[in-house]
Formats: structure tokens, C-alpha cells, sequence
């Protein structure tokens, strides 16, 4: 029988109740040894994590910790210089980084908390 390691076993984030349904919330994480600033997306009882990092100039893309953007049409929008992204896998569909997308970071929602992979 395998047994599991530490690294196997998902570190929970959050509880699902901190994440407002269709909206957002930012954490600290440890993601690959490195701490970061994670975007959470939450649809239904799913959850999308991305990388807090905007692929235009390295910045945040909350205009203050945890506070994001939104357009009329549902894009998230980065705070800096406005660069906006779809929020299935996070690409930049207007602004000065269209094209390319965020980077995204493995999460599992499991007993009503997050957890990062
Ligand atoms: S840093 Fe996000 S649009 Fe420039």
C-alpha cells in the first residue's frame, strides 16, 4: 500500500465562505516552495486560482489586497494598467498583454474549504 507523504497531502487555503459566489479572494500561499499572492475565482462551488501576478509588468492586479476589478462584461481587470482577462483559463483578451494569460495554480475545493494541489 502507498502512503502518502507530505507533499502529497492538500494544504487547505480557505473556506469556500470567504469567497463571495462569482467573486473574488486574495491569499498568501506557498506555491513551489516561493511565498505568493494568489487570485481566487469562485463559480458555483468551483474555484479557479491563479497567480497574482499580471503577465503585462509584474504586478498585482488587485487595486488593494483582495480588491479586484471587474468589467461590465465579467472580465477581471487588472488595477495597473487595465490589461483584462477571461476568467476560464485566465487569458488576457484586452490591453497591453493580450495574448497572454495568467498563471494559473492547481486548487481542489473538498468538505467546503480550498486546497492547493
Ligand atoms: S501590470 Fe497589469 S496591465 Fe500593466
Amino acid at each position: 500500500m502507498e502512503s502518502l507523504n507530505e507533499a502529497s497531502v492538500p494544504r487547505p487555503l480557505l473556506t469556500l465562505d470567504h469567497i463571495p459566489v462569482g467573486g473574488f479572494a486574495e491569499i498568501e500561499a506557498v506555491v513551489e516552495g516561493d511565498a505568493e499572492s494568489l487570485i481566487l475565482y469562485r463559480e458555483g462551488d468551483t474555484v479557479r486560482a491563479w497567480l497574482n501576478v499580471c503577465p503585462h509588468a509584474g504586478r498585482r492586479l488587485d487595486w488593494a489586497p483582495g480588491e479586484f476589478l471587474r468589467s461590465k462584461d465579467g472580465l477581471l481587470v487588472c488595477a495597473v494598467h487595465g490589461a483584462s482577462f477571461e476568467l476560464n483559463g485566465g487569458g488576457c483578451v484586452a490591453g497591453p498583454c493580450r495574448g497572454e494569460a495568467l498563471r494559473a495554480v492547481p486548487v481542489v475545493v473538498r468538505d467546503g474549504a480550498v486546497f492547493l494541489l
